[in-house]
């Protein structure tokens, strides 16, 4: 079976969602491993609480660079069986940009969830730039990673209305009730094997 090793950086909500979702639709891969840039992540509680492991590599004050932080990440990943042969990685929230050397390494098998339709609004507070700019509409889109921001080829996408009086905060929130929807949806059409990807284009079957 498939390895899955999930990075968080916080709440871990979309985390608990994809755990949540493996047991209940017997998603056929292993939650093996969650690893947190931040000691305080609640999520690492979370899934603890789930029977899942958990790591931490702290970012802060970290004194390589991103590749050699993300070997360390590389390291623990190996260790609990996500390889890039028999893995998947989750970027849940995981608030730092990968190194192009480990999406090499980890080509096509590192997926991202991003809250807005992309490729409108990428980047943080992608919630925000919907109001602001206007849109009528936004969403939550999954994606795999590439050596851009938010710019692979993408899983899935749901669509969210932008009401007349959202703020940021009321759109995140209905956006994050798609997002915890998307996301299992992605990790379980990954592990059926019906992903198919050509250039940055993705086949559903
Ligand atoms: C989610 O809204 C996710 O889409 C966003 O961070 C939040 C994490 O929440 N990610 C990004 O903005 C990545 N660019 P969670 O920790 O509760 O899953």
């Amino acid at each position: 079976m498939l390895n899955l090793g999930i990075l968080i950086s916080g709440r871990g909500s979309n985390m608990e969602a994809i755990l949540k979702a493996i047991k209940r639709k017997k998603i056929p891969i292993n939650p093996a491993i969650v690893i947190s840039n931040k000691s305080d992540a609640r999520g690492l509680k979370i899934a603890q609480k789930l029977g899942v492991k958990t790591e931490v590599i702290e970012s802060k004050g970290f004194k390589g660079n991103r590749w050699e932080y993300d070997q360390k990440i590389i390291a623990i990943l190996k260790k609990n069986g996500v390889t890039p042969k028999n893995g998947l990685v989750c970027l849940a929230g995981f608030m730092r940009i990968v190194s192009p050397e480990f999406v090499k390494k980890y080509k096509n098998k590192i997926i991202n969830i991003h809250p807005a339709l992309l490729p409108a609004f990428p980047g943080l507070d992608a919630q925000k730039q919907a109001v602001e700019y206007g849109s009528k509409y936004s969403g939550v889109t999954v994606h795999f990673v590439d050596s851009g921001v938010d710019t692979g080829p993408i899983i899935l996408q749901k669509v969210v209305k932008v009401e007349n009086n959202d703020t940021e905060e009321t759109l995140a929130k209905r956006i994050l009730l798609k997002e915890h929807q998307a996301y299992p949806e992605a990790v379980q059409l990954f592990a059926e094997g019906k992903i198919k990807i050509s250039g940055r284009k993705t086949k559903i079957s």
